[in-house]
């Protein structure tokens, strides 16, 4: 027997063809915007969350990352894999998907492909926090790596920074060229580049989104001048790093969350208690960001629970005035709350 569930019974979820959806009837542009906004509103009440380290789980070719965080109200968690060899095979390194829940009755109110949110929101906050410290009037930015983050990372950019050119490398040439197309038509100069030195020539931002399970080097000490920004997106865990310690040893460093920072981000590789400065207190006025125009800055990004939950906060306020979610029947509703098996035996077919 088919049975009709109740509305306590669905859960919005945002599928990948409403996330696209949704992300162009908002504009990419926009969404970045709004996300960065939402991610700023929530850093700033920072003291508020639950915080943890992600719970890791780690294989020969990747990982598997749970990522939960609570503001009291809701409760957020997202489900995310990080396995480099999977584009060899026909899949993506990163995959994800989330959910909201309401922390008075544990009840979830959003399930969400995160896939291409985690793109959005890894390149909302690497603008967000270059907004914050880069060099002022920062116009070009080196895209190192140009693989399925790249277009988003300089799209936030152009969106929330001015960003007005970025310089494309790849050790792969078909990623750069892939990046190049995908860029075209988008409001900015974009040259390809045949090495990572040629890629930094000029630039005021220098982000590296490479993916390898190691510690690889992709900027050495000699590349970085003074007065950049660096934006270190793919050194995300232990035991994978992009930058040589020197750089690490001349910059002024700036994380998200230090607990999982120095486990998973480029101070790995220093002493436990080196110093470094938590982004929200710099949103806040509790910290410094840039002191002088030669400083060289970096963040050290990871990629945070309260970024995600940020987001999903961002999409679930768009369900009621878009309608791009389908109500999924999740929660099992009897009509005695104690009455579970009865449900369960009154939809016997036979
Ligand atoms: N910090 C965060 O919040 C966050 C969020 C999402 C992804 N990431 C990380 O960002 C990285 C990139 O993700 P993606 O989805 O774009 O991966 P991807 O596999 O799609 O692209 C990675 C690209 O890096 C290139 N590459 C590898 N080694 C290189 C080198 N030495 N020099 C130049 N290019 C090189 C590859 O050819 C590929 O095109 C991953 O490591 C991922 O874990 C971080």
């Amino acid at each position: 027997m088919t049975t009709t569930p109740s509305d306590k019974a669905l859960v919005p979820f945002v599928s990948v063809d409403h996330m696209m959806q949704l992300i162009h009837y908002i504009g990419a542009e926009d969404m970045l915007r709004g996300l960065a906004d939402y991610i700023e509103v929530d850093f700033r009440r920072w003291q508020l969350f639950d915080k943890t380290p992600r719970v890791a789980s780690h294989s020969a070719e990747g990982v598997i990352e749970l990522m939960p965080t609570s503001d009291g109200d809701v409760y957020g968690f997202k489900y995310v894999n990080g396995h480099p060899k999977n584009t060899r095979e026909g899949l993506q390194t990163v995959t994800a998907f989330g959910l909201l829940a309401d922390v008075a009755s544990g009840y979830p109110v959003l399930l969400s492909e995160m896939t291409l949110l985690t793109a959005m929101r890894t390149a909302a906050t690497s603008a967000l926090v270059a907004r914050l410290l880069a060099p002022k009037h920062s116009k070009v930015m080196a895209m190192i790596g140009n693989g399925a983050q790249s277009e988003f990372q300089t799209l936030a950019m152009k969106a929330i920074c001015g960003l007005r050119e970025v310089r494309l490398y790849d050790t792969d040439r078909a990623a750069t060229e892939k990046c190049a197309a995908n860029l075209a038509g988008l409001g900015l100069t974009v040259t390809q580049c045949t090495t990572a030195e040629e890629a930094i020539l000029g630039a005021q931002i220098i982000t590296t989104c490479t993916a390898d399970k190691q510690y690889a080097t992709i900027l050495s000490d000699n590349m970085i001048g003074s007065g950049v920004h660096i934006n270190a997106i793919g050194g995300d865990c232990p035991g994978k790093t992009e930058l040589a310690p020197a750089i690490l040893q001349r910059s002024e460093i700036f994380v998200e969350y230090p607990e999982q920072t120095r486990v998973e981000g480029e101070i790995q590789q220093l002493a436990e208690d080196h110093p470094v400065t938590e982004i929200w207190q710099v949103l806040t006025g509790a910290a410094e960001g840039r002191c002088s125009d030669e400083q060289i800055t970096l963040f050290d990004s990871v990629g945070f629970a309260i970024e995600d939950f940020s987001a999903l906060r961002y999409v679930r306020d768009q369900l009621q005035a878009t309608g791009l979610y389908t109500a999924l029947d999740m929660l099992a509703d009897p009509d005695d709350p104690r009455d579970l098996f009865g449900m369960l035996q009154r939809a016997r077919s036979d």
